[in-house]
């Protein structure tokens, strides 16, 4: 089988790149070798690459600076998965793509299925939202995995922040009215390969078990790293962003589990980062 995989550098796709060689042959790109906010340039490496199928992790992941770039956001998150959508028709390929919690506004209160209505409250989950609707629209093989507030042991993200901070010994305040899972991208790379393993189509909300704030996962990280830090709760409006968030996108991963299995824990998957981390 033929792979092309986009985004290679971010922490899904460089996760990705590893696992999904179990499948077939792997062409990996990453900005310089596919941009996603050109138009032509996908179509032109998909129809060089004629992959069996496609697994979109590039994207357009910075929350906060969607909101001043609305428009650079809609092209990588919207228009290009729109475009690898209608590609992957062309080809007969199947589509992995991923989005986010961040669809949901955070009202409901309980675990977000994958069939509730979403209604995304920033410029990100708007933009997250449309890529979804040009895939469905699209008509070709896919399989959509939405995620939540993922991390690992390189890029850029929350863990590696606290972490730092952590070992530092600095005191960290972190907002606690956020509801949410985190998801360690290497787990997120292994589930959307069994998940392809079995044959899976459609959507599924792939999050480990268990939910938490991110005041939790900070305390965690502090703890798991034995830090002296002093980790203070904080309401969101203390900590002003330009993006609103929702108060909870604790997705439910029901139909994950009766697929794969029961996911592990939120926390025992930090730990398994926590011991891959190399402070640098
Ligand atoms: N991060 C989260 O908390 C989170 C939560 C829910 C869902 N998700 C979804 O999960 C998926 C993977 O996210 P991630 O956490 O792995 O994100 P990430 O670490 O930010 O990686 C995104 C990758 O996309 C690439 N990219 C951005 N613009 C591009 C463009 N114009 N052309 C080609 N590549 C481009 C980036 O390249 P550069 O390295 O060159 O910038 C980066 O390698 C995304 O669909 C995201 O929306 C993420």
């Amino acid at each position: 089988m033929r792979i092309l995989l986009t985004g290679r550098n971010g922490q899904v796709g460089y996760e990705l790149e590893r696992v999904l060689s179990v499948l077939g042959e792997v062409l990996a790109t990453d900005r310089s070798g596919l941009d996603l906010a050109v138009p032509d340039a996908i179509r032109r490496v998909v129809r060089e690459a004629k992959p069996d199928l496609i697994v979109n992790a590039g994207a357009y992941t910075a929350v906060d600076r969607a909101e001043s770039e609305p428009d650079t956001a809609m092209r990588v998150n919207a228009v290009a998965p729109g475009i690898l959508a209608e590609e992957a028709r062309r080809h007969g390929a199947l589509l992995v793509h991923f989005s986010t919690d961040y669809v949901f506004d955070g009202t409901q209160g309980s675990p977000y299925a994958e069939s509730d209505a979403p209604n995304p409250l920033n410029v990100y989950g708007k933009t997250k939202l449309e890529g979804e609707r040009r895939l469905a629209a699209s008509g070709c093989r896919h399989l959509l995995l939405r995620t939540s507030w993922v991390y690992a042991a390189r890029g850029k993200n929350f863990f590696l922040t606290i972490a730092r901070k952590a070992l530092a010994g600095e005191p960290l305040r972190v907002v606690s009215d956020q509801h949410g899972v985190p998801t360690e991208a290497r787990f997120l790379a292994e589930n959307a390969i069994a998940l392809l393993q079995r044959g899976e189509e459609g959507t599924f909300h792939v999050v480990p078990s268990g939910a938490t704030t991110w005041y939790g996962f900070a305390s965690a990280i502090v703890s798991q790293l034995d830090s002296t830090s002093a980790v203070q709760a904080i309401r969101s409006d203390e900590y002003p962003t330009p993006a609103r968030r929702p108060r909870y996108s604790v997705l439910d991963h029901a139909k994950l589990s009766k697929s794969i299995g029961t996911p592990p824990p939120w926390d025992a998957l930090l730990d398994r980062c926590v011991r891959s981390w190399t402070p640098a």
